[in-house]
């Protein structure tokens, strides 16, 4: 019996827009995007909202750290984030901003049913105060010595040499981080919403199917301690909505942010038919609503939210799927340590669907942290993706190219094999589905080795010799084939790419869950083409090189705000001049510029240096269109270390300036300057 086709909406954390995405930004929109897909290949109708968390006190400092306002600063991150998330095949309906007329509206609705409710308390109270920037100072922006150790510059929730916990009040001589000032304490009024109200009803949701156990308990604690007001609103100066009727006062960043995935969809509403927001948020409705999120921010999803909803008669969520942390190497990624590293990184080096298989391999439904090594990740790319899963195909298909024409057989030779695969789909649909990513894909490596096991055992290699075999070895390829078709479906909403690429050589219209059923029989594929590459470590090592060279670049430009940036930077060390003629920089005279596919930054240099051509890629995208560099003279620093990345290896550096806002400017010699000329 046909399934009924299912309502979705399913959203993944709003991120900040103050910085770049980094692989820990990835774990939730990798395991909603396998979950969406899933959704959406099974026929249900699924919808994937995010976007960017843009409003609060962080975003306003390093707006002006930048130099930029808010506004713009937010909308350079919120297209960074979507170039990343669009490389690691994310494929979101709508990346939406809180910063948006929809957002405001929805927020002014909200909190007057609140207020309508008398869920909405106003008294004074008592916070730090930063008396040279005027302006209240959340505890992040207040550091100072250990009450415990006396360690200094330790922030105001805790000391990271002794492990002590305490207020920021409690710190000795404490300082803002803005200004240096001693913070004192100012008294202004707030608006509180009484998240006590809401007690029996939260109580009765927390533990009626919606969460998993891990968070139900952790629940429990906070239900024993007592819930408390939540203090939604923040003082001037603060980036966000205003509160109606106030001229100073503002909404806190956290009520804005979740109303903000209501936003998203709102958004994509009025632009795809079909689509209704009530449908979807109305406090009956039959649509299904999941969170994606991490255990930092649960205490959010799983308890202010669902009051919040509750108290402004909607809908509140299906479920809240929560995952741990990304480590790398068993440790919380760190600059210092040289694993804290950017997804564009990650992206100019390896391929984004070897992240995805390695994350899919890992996860489950619980709270686990998600631990990348990136040995164990290559070992595993090479062992399971290149080494069961596409060899089936490539020991298959050139006998079905090379003897048949490209056609397979007529009929399914073994249909109780074939059977196994087809019918494990309900298995592996319902641990997907449950987000046990990491049994599923257990289970399809399980079938990848059944496969290799019956292409060992019928050798088609060896058959193929006896004229009187011909017709087994088709057989036994077509079979081959097929395998690997179901196992594509299986693996498509984790490699989305390949996927595609595999539906080309079938010949093939886009693979759905049920196509599993049926084998292709009697159809013409096209020639085989490498679906996935061997990683090598040398790709690994180039991408923590990269990171660690930006991190070093970072910790060295960690200057004032641009207002106050000199035009050139104070010169640090000295070099020797020995030191400086082991840099070999040449002219160079640029004779192809291109741009490269899944790069945001870099740009394809081909470059004559006279006795040789170089190919270089230089992240020079932001200020040159390609054409315009073709024919123009550049220095190369040309005896550099040859580093391979994803799109190919890149044979030396070009030279330029770099303004305080990371403006470029290439560095030309006057005309008249050969190629492979020495620059001293
Ligand atoms: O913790 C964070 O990174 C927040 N930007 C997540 C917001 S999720 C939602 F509420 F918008
Ligand atoms: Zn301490």
């Amino acid at each position: 019996m046909p399934q009924a086709v299912r309502k979705i909406l399913v959203t993944t954390a709003l991120t900040y827009a103050n910085g770049p995405f980094h692989l820990g930004h990835l774990v939730d929109n990798v395991q909603a995007d396998i979950w969406v897909r899933f959704q959406k290949m099974r026929g249900h109708q699924c919808t994937f909202i995010s976007g960017s968390d843009s409003h609060g006190t962080p975003i306003m400092i390093q707006a002006e750290k930048m130099g930029l306002t808010p506004e713009v600063m937010v909308a350079q991150m919120h297209r960074d984030h979507q170039a990343d998330l669009a490389g690691f095949l994310i494929e979101i309906d709508n990346y939406y901003t809180t910063h948006s007329p929809e957002n405001q509206e929805l927020v002014t609705t909200i909190f007057e049913r609140q207020v309508k409710k008398g869920n909405i308390n106003q008294r004074v109270i008592k916070q730090a105060y930063d008396p040279e920037k005027n302006m209240f100072l959340p505890d992040r922006f207040i550091k100072g010595e250990c009450p415990r150790c006396g360690a200094k510059d330790q922030y105001g929730d805790s000391c990271e040499v002794c492990g002590a916990t305490y207020t920021p009040t409690e710190l000795k001589n404490p300082y803002s981080t803005l200004s240096g000032a001693k913070p004192i304490e100012k008294e202004s009024e707030h608006y509180f919403f009484k998240l006590q109200n809401y007690e029996t009803i939260l109580r009765d949701w927390t533990r009626n199917g919606h969460l998993q156990e891990q968070v139900t308990n952790k629940l429990d604690e906070w239900f024993k301690d007592g819930l408390q007001e939540w203090d939604i609103s923040r003082d001037t100066p603060y980036f966000g909505f205003k509160i109606p009727g106030e001229e100073n006062k503002y909404f806190y960043v956290w009520l804005d942010a979740p109303i903000g995935y209501m936003a998203s969809f709102k958004n994509l509403c009025d632009k795809k038919p079909g689509l209704n927001f009530d449908e979807y948020w109305n406090k009956n409705s039959k649509t299904e609503l999941y969170h994606f999120i991490g255990k930092d921010i649960m205490y959010f999803h799983a308890l202010f939210w669902p009051a919040i909803l509750s108290g402004a008669d909607l809908r509140t969520p299906t479920a809240i799927f929560v995952h741990g942390f990304l480590t790398i190497d068993g440790q919380k990624m760190s600059k210092s340590r040289g694993t804290f590293i950017k997804a564009r990184t990650y992206l100019d080096f390896l391929p984004p669907e070897n992240l995805r298989y390695y994350f899919a391999a890992k996860l489950n439904s619980r709270i686990e942290d998600v631990d990348v090594n990136f040995d164990d990740l290559m070992q595993r790319v090479n062992s399971d993706l290149v080494g069961k899963y596409v060899n089936i195909a490539s020991r298959c298909a050139s006998f079905i190219q090379q003897y048949f024409e490209g056609k397979l057989s007529a009929t399914c030779s073994e249909p109780a094999l074939y059977q196994e695969f087809s019918d494990a789909g309900d298995s592996i649909a319902k641990n997907i589905e449950a987000l046990e990513y990491s049994q599923a894909i257990r289970q399809i490596m399980a079938l990848a080795d059944r496969a290799n096991q019956y292409i060992d055992e019928k050798k088609p290699w060896a058959a193929i010799k006896d004229p009187a075999c011909k017709q087994e070895v088709q057989d036994i390829c077509s079979l081959g084939i097929n395998l690997f078709r179901v196992l594509t479906i299986y693996l498509k909403p984790v490699l989305p790419q390949t996927a595609a690429k595999i539906e080309d050589f079938l010949n093939i219209s886009p693979l759905m869950w049920e196509d599993r059923v049926k084998p292709l029989l009697n159809h013409t594929i096209k020639p085989f083409q490498p679906l996935c590459q061997r990683l090598d470590k040398k790709e690994i090592d180039a991408m923590k090189t990269a990171t660690q060279e930006e991190l070093d670049k970072q910790a060295s430009t960690q200057t004032p705000a641009p207002s106050q940036t000199p035009a050139s930077e104070p010169i640090k060390e000295t070099i020797s001049i020995d030191d400086f003629a082991k840099v070999d920089l040449r002219v160079a005279k640029i004779v192809n510029a291109s741009h490269v596919e899944g790069a945001e930054k870099l740009l394809r240099l081909e470059l004559d240096i006279g006795s040789e051509t170089r190919q270089v890629f230089a992240g020079i995208k932001s200020a040159y269109a390609p054409e315009t560099l073709v024919g123009r003279l550049t220095v190369v620093v040309a005896n550099l270390a040859p580093r391979k990345m994803r799109f190919g290896e890149s044979q030396g550096m070009v030279i330029v300036a770099v303004g305080p806002q990371n403006e470029l400017w290439l560095l030309s010699p006057d005309s008249g300057a050969q190629p492979g000329m020495r620059v001293k």
